[in-house]
């Protein structure tokens, strides 16, 4: 069914064909008697999980930047995301790189974008979230969606100024998200993977830490990766989590490596810059989970991304050491119910 769907939205650029295929899906999920229709074709079997303080249905989670506005909640909560990751949120809104930026490599199973962190802002993010938990306020769900908030900075912000970004968005987000996640891997805003240079990432990292000690509950942080550091790199990465107890990382974000791909260089390269995601990406982010899990002995929790389609690729991850796992482009290519086939083989 979802061949034949998934053929007609490929007729239509991918970034119009997304938020066609989201709004349909509003169009259903908008009532009870819809929303459990479609329930009835995505109900995932339950595979409960424990992750830090989180009880999650299943540690199947839609990655950041598929819902950066926090608009789709109740649509994804329909096809039985264990979590979303809402984000990347900035502080201001911005409208990103200019379209076309999104781009399919069908032959590659995967994607290259250069979004740029197009999002509303943190204020009207926020706004959302808050409607959304009052909706939810006194239901008595056993498993209520988790929500992650991915937040970054604006382009405009110099990387010096980058931590009072990220305090900005952690402080106004923190009533409304479960946890969180430090976005300093995306490669489309110009010099932000600087930011995972360790002394950088120091001073974001522990600015939050000491806002969260100041609440009464202190949500979980988390730090997104890219599958490009060097071994250096994570060494580095792994010596600060340690030091400063942090939740635990995201591994990985999209690759700027573009080797190996059955997509013809031409092609390739007539795309232009931005971040390869999906198969293509799926062993490095493998490696890097597993390279953190034996360095640490299993120290720092992680939420494995990256080329994640099927049960066999997410048991992949969880064997690797992660705990979680989360998907966005094998849910471009797998459908709507890819939770419910991962989870049913998990
Ligand atoms: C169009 C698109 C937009 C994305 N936007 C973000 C983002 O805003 N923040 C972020 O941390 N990751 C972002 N990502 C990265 C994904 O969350 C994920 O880490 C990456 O795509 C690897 O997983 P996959 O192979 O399952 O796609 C984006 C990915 C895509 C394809």
């Amino acid at each position: 069914m979802y061949r034949l769907l998934r053929k007609f939205y490929f007729t239509f650029p991918p970034e119009r064909a997304h938020y066609m295929a989201m709004h349909q899906l509003q169009l259903f999920t908008r009532n009870r008697l819809g929303k459990s229709i479609i329930q009835s074709f995505t109900n995932a079997p339950l595979r409960e999980t424990r992750f830090l303080n989180l009880k999650l249905k299943n540690p199947v989670g839609l990655g950041a930047g598929f819902d950066k506005n926090a608009v789709f909640l109740n649509e994804l909560e329909a096809l039985g995301f264990g979590f979303v990751e809402i984000g990347t949120v900035t502080p201001l809104p911005q409208d990103g790189n200019e379209q076309p930026r999104l781009f399919r490599l069908p032959a590659d199973k995967a994607l290259i974008n250069r979004m740029g962190f197009n999002n509303d802002g943190v204020d009207q993010v926020a706004r959302r979230l808050e409607a959304w938990r009052s909706k939810k306020a006194g239901s008595q769900e056993k498993y209520p969606l988790i929500i992650g908030g991915n937040i970054g900075k604006n382009k405009i912000t110099p990387n010096e100024n980058a931590w009072q970004d990220y305090a900005a968005c952690f402080t106004k987000l923190h009533p409304f998200v479960d946890y969180f996640v430090v976005n300093v891997s995306s490669p489309n805003t110009p010099g932000l993977r600087e930011l995972q240079d360790k002394e950088a990432l120091r001073k974001i990292l522990l600015n939050l830490a000491m806002i969260n000690n100041g609440k009464a509950f202190a949500k979980p942080i988390l730090l997104k990766i890219a599958p490009d550091l060097t071994r250096e790199q994570i060494d580095d990465v792994i010596a600060l989590a340690l030091e400063i107890q942090l939740d635990g990382l995201v591994a990985t974000n999209t690759t700027i490596d573009r080797s190996n791909l059955n997509t013809p260089a031409t092609e390739v390269e007539a795309i232009g810059a931005g971040g390869l995601s999906g198969k293509p990406v799926q062993q490095k982010s493998t490696a890097i989970v597993q390279y953190i899990t034996e360095q640490t002995n299993g120290a720092i929790p992680i939420i494995a991304s990256g080329g994640i389609f099927t049960a066999s690729d997410a048991k992949e991850k969880l064997a690797a050491g992660a705990s979680l796992v989360q998907i966005w482009t094998g849910f471009i290519y797998e459908g709507p119910a890819i939770v419910k086939n991962i989870c049913t083989h998990l």
